[in-house]
């Protein structure tokens, strides 16, 4: 929304002054600086529920959003039923894709063009999760995520503070950065947060219904997403 709420080098010295404090740390700064021009993302995956856990314990009127995609597993929504139950008057958004754009994909393309090339499933993702984050994004100051250093090789690097160049300089949030699946299942466990049912089933990353498996015993996390590419 406004721009340059901070630049790179303020976004630095940041992630230094928050490195090795706990998460809810600066979730408690962010939403004391940005209010309600900051949103929490979430695709409802473990680190994202403990991240709603604990900044709805700092204020309740948190703003969160999430992409509903149209092709979120059922189990998505009862997930979001019961943290609206537990959570009460959480700000929960959930947005949807363009419905002309999304018309026009599917007549085009048909529904599951994400299988036949990565072509596909990169306009799929494109049209159904990139373009409204996109949207919301651009009424933002900052945004918080659930990403994780331990999730992924390209995510090894990534600081807690961050400007986000993609979109339009605003600020992206990574809190849980240096948190580890351990330690957020702790949390998870001791704050009795509510979690995505497909856990239970051998998911360890969730997202769309037809672009998401469980996995076998020793492969990587998140090798269950997209894995016929
Ligand atoms: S993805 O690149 O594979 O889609 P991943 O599922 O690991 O990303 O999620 C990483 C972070 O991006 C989540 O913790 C969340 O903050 C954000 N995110 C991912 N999907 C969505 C979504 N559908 N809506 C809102 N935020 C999302
Ligand atoms: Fe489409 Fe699959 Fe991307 Fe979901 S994850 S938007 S179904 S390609």
């Amino acid at each position: 929304m406004s721009i340059i709420e901070l630049d790179d080098l303020e976004a630095g010295e940041l992630s230094v002054e928050f490195e090795g404090r706990e998460p809810w740390d600066l979730l408690e700064w962010a939403l004391d600086r940005f209010g309600d021009s900051l949103a929490l993302s979430t695709a409802f995956q473990d680190g994202d529920v403990a991240l709603i856990d604990m900044a709805y314990r700092i204020d309740p009127s948190v703003r969160v959003f999430s992409i509903d995609t149209g092709r979120l597993p059922q189990e998505t929504h009862d997930l979001v039923e019961d943290l609206r139950e537990r959570y009460q008057g959480l700000r929960l958004e959930l947005l949807s894709p363009d419905a002309v754009q999304l018309q026009r994909l599917v007549d085009r393309n048909g529904p599951n063009l994400f299988r036949r090339s990565v072509e596909g499933r990169l306009l799929c993702c494109n049209v159904r999760k990139v373009r409204p984050l996109n949207r919301i994004l651009a009424s933002l100051d900052a945004w918080v995520t659930g990403l994780r250093r331990d999730q992924w090789a390209s995510r090894a690097e990534i600081r807690k503070v961050e400007i986000d160049h993609d979109h339009d300089a605003i600020v992206k949030l990574n809190p849980l950065a240096e948190w580890t699946e351990e330690e957020v299942w702790d949390y998870l466990r001791d704050h009795e947060v509510p979690i995505h049912p497909l856990y239970a089933q051998g998911y360890t990353s969730i997202g769309c219904a037809p672009c998401t498996r469980p996995i076998a015993k020793g492969e990587p996390t998140r090798a269950g997403r997209w894995w016929w590419e």
